[in-house]
């Protein structure tokens, strides 16, 4: 990484891209640059073949309460449009390697939809999601209607967002939108586990993998066969394919190059 970040943290180790939301005086709320901080940090970790798996975390006693009310209170629709501000939250999405979001304590409004742009979620027993944002007189404007309706169904999400009630760590786990609740002390440690454990998976299937599971979201069930068989035929112009075949054959372990 060769850039320093005033609202992140970010930095590289053993195959992991970690980066950490950084304000922690107010709960990591997320102003405008942050999010080009966190996209450009994701999108260098893209391009850069040492990282396998990139794990996105909050510091200090929040993951992100939210994005800064401070800074858009005063603004007109028609800054909101002519900054069109959540077009980086658009290319977060369309980042290839798999992201894992570390969650503890508060992921409230943008925080609750950062979190929804990991694709999988790690959350201590102490986190709270939702979107608060009925209870300021506006809505979710970064996908939080769309992503959360996709990942628990129309009735449940009305709930969630109508009341901007906020539920808990196992709430959550039970709705299917986090993967592991573990104890605060161990969130770190346990993400880091499951992060280090993917970045020893074949590279390239796992982002093949996570663009189709990305296209079962929006496709049909027919268009999102013939995409996933696309890819399945794809894989079989690796190096790692013929890697991993071969050394099952050969009772060995498989060393895979991301080719
Ligand atoms: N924006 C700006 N500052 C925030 C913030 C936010 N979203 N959330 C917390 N802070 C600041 C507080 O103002 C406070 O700053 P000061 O110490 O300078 O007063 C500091 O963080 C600590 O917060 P609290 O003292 O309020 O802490 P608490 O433990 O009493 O309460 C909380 C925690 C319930 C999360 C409360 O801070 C809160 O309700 N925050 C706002 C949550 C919210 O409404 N989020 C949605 C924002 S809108 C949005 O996200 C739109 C979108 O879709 C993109």
């Amino acid at each position: 990484m060769n850039r320093t970040f005033e609202y992140i943290n970010a930095g590289m180790e053993n195959g992991i891209g970690f980066v950490e939301l950084n304000r922690p005086k107010v709960l990591n709320a997320i102003n405008r640059q942050m999010v080009s901080e966190i996209l450009s940090a994701f999108e260098q970790f893209d391009r850069d073949s040492e990282v396998k798996v990139i794990l996105l975390s909050g510091k200090g006693r929040a993951f992100a309460a939210g994005a800064d009310i401070d800074e858009m209170a005063n603004d007109s629709a028609i800054d909101f449009e002519l900054l069109n501000q959540f077009t980086d939250w658009d290319r977060i999405a369309v980042v290839k390697k798999p992201i894992i979001g570390a969650v503890q304590g508060f992921a409230l409004g943008g925080g609750f939809e950062m979190a929804l742009c990991c694709d999988m979620l790690f959350a201590s027993d102490d986190a709270e999601f939702g979107f608060p944002e009925v209870n300021l007189a506006v809505m979710p404007g970064a996908g939080g209607t769309q992503r959360l309706t996709k990942l628990i169904g129309k009735t449940r999400a009305m709930e969630w967002l109508m009341t901007g009630d906020r539920m808990s760590a196992k709430e959550a786990q039970r709705l299917g939108i986090i993967n592991r609740v573990v104890a605060r002390e161990l969130l770190m440690e346990e993400t880091k586990k499951f992060a280090a454990r993917l970045a020893k998976q074949p590279p390239l299937s796992l982002r093949l993998i996570k663009e189709s599971v990305h296209k079962a979201v929006d496709y049909s069930l027919y268009e999102g066969m013939q995409y996933e068989r696309k890819n399945f035929s794809l894989l079989f112009a690796s190096e790692d394919q013929k890697e991993g075949m071969n050394a099952f054959i050969e009772k060995r372990k498989p060393d895979y190059k991301g080719k």
